[in-house]
């Protein structure tokens, strides 16, 4: 059985930790690492010895204030060292406990704790990694001041960097040197960072609105100087927004990016020293696209962000994360939203969610976004914890008003700086700050699961009064379950839930414009079903509920096919206007789907008059927005839409209903992608700007629409324009090309696979690109050719980046696919994972979470899953990470 950690069970420390200075001798064998820890009584704790944590460490050495420890003063075991007594006498109340251990970076494979990459050694510690580099307190509420000193090989390893300010360097003998760091500020161990290697370095400096001369450097791999300009000035950018938006400064005289080939996520916020997956750093125009652009600025701004929300101010245990990750989403979100297109931003957060975080809710790892219990918490760097964590604060932003907010954001710094909290904390402070009650709100704190807003409009056309009803519900999930096999109690109760809500007059004006800002008025739903009544509306309106996508809930809202065309055409509300779309789609790809996909007699024409419509604004004003709502709703989302009515997914005849809907639009509107295309030709040299990069988007979307033409016109016309494109001085142009090729069964694919390959083989990150197109193509026979790419020279299943770009690809991107009806696809899932449990348990049991849905298949479907989650769960020494989530699915 798996040891479960439970909130309940959180109790202060009994030791503090003021100081580590830590020593780490890196050498070719091994890696000696020493550590002095200034240990205090905690005069707030429960009393006891002194735990510290730590895995595969060789101790060497231990002593107390001087005094070697004494077998019995001391007990080890595989993940603990417990202090009881110097020499048999009870612990003084302050002592400094000094211990020498080895460890063995270069075998490190799991990339937590310090490990061995190309280009020299890189920790990584949250959550529990610094346990794998020397012993100590790994908690995130024992925070201490850390200096460290670094040791290696000059030649191989010139940077030795880690934490704040870099006090004294020098050589020692013939080919060593040293380089001592010390950090100002107290911080918990996860954000400690080191790193000894070969690298590039941009510099630059930014000077705070206080006067504040930061030194700012990127790192990179030798020879990559030319790709991290972006990411430099994504990082300004960031600086300059925090003290506008939020009056948070740089604290720091240094700032370092270093980037890392080989990293289990998307980067790291350590104190200073952030440490990124080159993926959200690395760019030019010809190796990035516009959307690799647009998450570097995001993720930048991400972990710049958490200076403040998750360093200066941090969590107090692992069960707090949405604290520091739901607030750094929201506030990354903003920056986008701010600095690129609000709409656009929103949008692409909004399907985001529904992509991934609403099947979460629905599935076996459903949480809230502070759980109350975990095995292994790697498993709980979730869409949940981030994604509806950010939905939550920016439902807190939406019922208080945007300054009452900033109010409460500077009362919790106030309140909290340096120290290590609960979100409790954070939505007091916003209560405190703008008089509103949210006791109610607090409970998507710890409630699981995606609830259903219904609606119903009433128009009376002699008073002039429209009513909308309003009720909330929502259905236990498998959390609930597993909260009463656990015998802790469960959360009940309304939600409280802002929905914005717009009244669209037949003209397409709003009908609050008067009352309320852009016409939108938030409704607090606080009751089970509540009634909304509105005076003096001249005409029946058509109702714009959730505008903004006020709060993550499934909206049942019976509107008619007219309705929603009436919102698409001019609701105020961007982000709904979008909504409209896909709903219109949803209803018509659903009906595909129970059409069995055949024929196109499903297709209502007022839906290609639609998109049509949508076009032609496209290439007049926003063509952003216009690229946004011409996608249609993924097969994901579909697959969702049929669980939640009960049905069983039907993941072929969701592709062939979306496949026939592309090929009847492009049928009918063939023209009009045409002129996009030629419309939208680019007319400057390429740069990731809003403008350039909307155009982009809605030429190369109409391209896509162009290529499912009938085979005459295919070869005729759009072939051509394809080879060609592959060959674009912009990667953005490039992948559009070459991922629409990978779906067609014709010889060019072949050459241009190859060729893009021939030419990208040395740039680590196009091959993922490259890997990633073929494994979400939609032709048969995917499952063996990602299996044949396995064996690919290009392929390295030590390299997360590699199993994210072919695997995980496969696994959640090409629905279809993955849960094909021979099992293949989950065979595969099954053998990567088995295969790398032992190496990297992180990453193995991200790729488990593909079999989150697969209850909701056919009965062959679902004992083809079993088998597989089956076999992962029989075979011995399953890591913690993977046996959590193939328990949940296995329920
Ligand atoms: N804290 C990191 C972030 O949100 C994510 C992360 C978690 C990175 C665990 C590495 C390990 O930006
Ligand atoms: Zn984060």
């Amino acid at each position: 059985m798996l040891d479960t950690i439970y909130l309940k069970d959180y109790a202060p420390p009994a030791w503090l930790i003021d100081k580590l200075d830590l020593h780490v001798a890196i050498h070719e064998e091994y890696t000696e690492v020493r550590g002095m820890l200034a240990c205090r009584r905690n005069p707030a704790g429960p009393g006891g010895e002194l735990v510290l944590d730590g895995e595969e460490l060789a101790l060497q050495e231990l002593s107390l204030g001087g005094t070697a420890l004494v077998d019995s003063d001391y007990t080890l075991d595989d993940d603990t060292l417990c202090i009881r007594a110097v020499r048999g006498a009870a612990l003084p109340d302050h002592f400094t406990l000094e211990t020498r251990v080895r460890i063995d970076p270069d075998s490190n494979t799991q990339l937590s704790g310090l490990y061995r990459s190309r280009d020299g050694y890189f920790s990584q510690c949250e959550a529990q990694g610094f346990r794998r580099i020397s012993f100590f307190p790994d908690r995130p509420d024992i925070m201490a001041r850390f200096s460290c000193t670094i040791e290696a090989e000059r030649q191989d390893f010139p940077q030795l960097l880690s934490n704040g300010n870099l006090v004294a360097s020098g050589t020692l003998g013939n080919t060593r040197h040293w380089a001592r760091w010390e950090d100002p500020y107290a911080k918990p161990c996860y954000l400690f960072a080191l790193v000894a290697a070969k690298l590039d370095m941009l510099e630059d400096s930014f000077v705070t609105r206080s006067g504040r001369v930061v030194r700012l450097a990127v790192y990179v791999e030798p020879g990559k100087l030319d790709q991290c300009g972006h990411a430099m000035s994504a990082l300004k950018k960031s600086m300059s927004w925090d003290e506008q938006r939020f009056g948070l400064e740089m604290d720091l005289d240094h700032y370092m990016i270093v980037a890392v080939g080989d990293f289990n996520m998307g980067a790291m916020e350590n104190k200073g020293l952030n440490i990124f997956n080159t993926k959200y750093v690395l760019a030019r125009p010809d190796t990035a696209t516009d959307s690799d652009y647009q998450n570097i600025d995001r993720v930048i701004a991400h972990e710049y962000f958490h200076n403040w929300t998750g360093n200066r101010v941090t969590c107090r245990d692992w069960f707090q994360l949405s604290l520091k990750e739901g607030l750094t989403v929201f506030r990354d979100q903003e920056f986008s939203a701010d600095t690129h297109s609000s709409a656009v931003t929103r949008i692409q957060s909004v399907r985001q969610l529904r992509i991934a975080q609403f099947p979460e809710d629905a599935g076996p790892m459903a949480h809230p976004i502070r759980p109350v219990s975990y095995a292994e918490i790697n498993n709980f760097y979730t869409a949940t914890v981030y994604e509806k964590g950010a939905e939550v604060v920016r439902m807190i932003h939406t019922l208080i008003g945007r300054d009452a907010f900033r109010h409460g954001m500077d009362l919790y710094f106030q309140r909290h700086d340096g120290q290590a909290v609960t979100c409790e904390d954070f939505v007091a402070a916003m209560q405190d700050a703008s008089g509103l009650d949210l006791s109610q709100f607090r409970r998507w704190y710890s409630r699981a699961g995606t609830p259903h807003l219904k609606a119903e409009g009433c128009y009376d056309a002699a008073v002039q009064r429209y009513t909308l009803t309003l009720s909330q519900s929502l259905a236990p999930t498998a959390y609930e379950q597993r909260l009463q096999d656990a015998g802790l109690a469960i959360e009940e109760g309304p939600l409280h839930i802002p929905v914005a809500l717009g009244l669209v007059l037949p003209d397409g004006s709003d009908a609050l414009e008067r009352e309320y800002p852009a016409g939108t008025c938030v409704l607090s739903l606080t009751e089970s079903t509540q009634r909304f009544v509105f005076d003096h509306i001249p005409a029946e309106p058509v109702a714009s509920v959730l505008r903004g996508f006020s709060a993550p809930v499934h909206l049942d809202f019976p509107q008619s096919d007219a309705e929603l065309a009436h919102l698409m055409a001019y609701d105020s509300d961007a982000c709904n206007r979008w909504e409209a779309g896909q709903r219109l789609a949803s209803r018509v790809l659903l009906a595909g789907v129970a059409a069995g996909g055949q024929d196109t007699a499903w297709i209502p024409e007022s839906f290609v008059a639609a998109v049509d419509r949508v076009l032609d604004d496209g290439m007049r004003h926003d063509a952003a927005l216009a690229a946004e709502a011409l996608i249609l709703p993924a097969e994901q989302v579909l697959a969702e839409e049929m669980a939640g009515r009960g049905q069983i997914i039907d993941p072929e005849a969701i592709h062939r209903s979306r496949l026939t809907l592309r090929h009847h639009l492009a049928a009918r509107l063939r023209d009009k992608f045409e002129a996009a295309w030629q419309a939208l030709a680019p007319s400057s040299p390429y740069a990731p700007d809003g403008l350039q990069v909307g155009r982009r988007a809605l030429r190369n979307l109409a391209l896509g629409y162009l290529a499912e033409s009938d085979e005459a016109y295919l070869k005729g016309h759009v072939m051509p324009r394809l080879m060609a494109q592959c060959n674009a001085d912009n990667m953005t142009d490039v992948i559009a090309a070459l991922g629409t090729l990978a779906n067609l069964d014709v010889a060019e694919r072949t050459t241009a696979l190859a060729d893009f390959y021939t030419r990208w083989q040395d740039e680590a990150l196009v091959v993922d690109k490259w890997l990633q197109v073929q494994a979400t193509s939609r032709l048969p026979g995917t499952a063996m050719r990602v299996r044949a790419l396995m064996g690919h020279g290009a392929f390295d299943i030590k390299n997360p980046n590699k199993v994210y770009a072919l695997v995980r690809a496969f696994c959640a991107a090409n629905p279809r696919h993955f849960h094909g009806a021979d099992g293949e696809g989950y065979r595969l899932a099954a053998d990567v994972i088995l295969q790398l449990q032992a190496m990297n348990p992180q990453v193995a049991a991200r790729i488990a979470r593909a079999f989150d849905r697969w209850r909701q298949f056919d009965s062959e479907r679902q004992s083809h899953a079993r088998t597989q989650l089956e076999r992962i769960q029989g075979s011995t020494n399953l890591a913690r990470d993977v046996a959590e989530v193939v328990g949940n699915a296995l329920g």
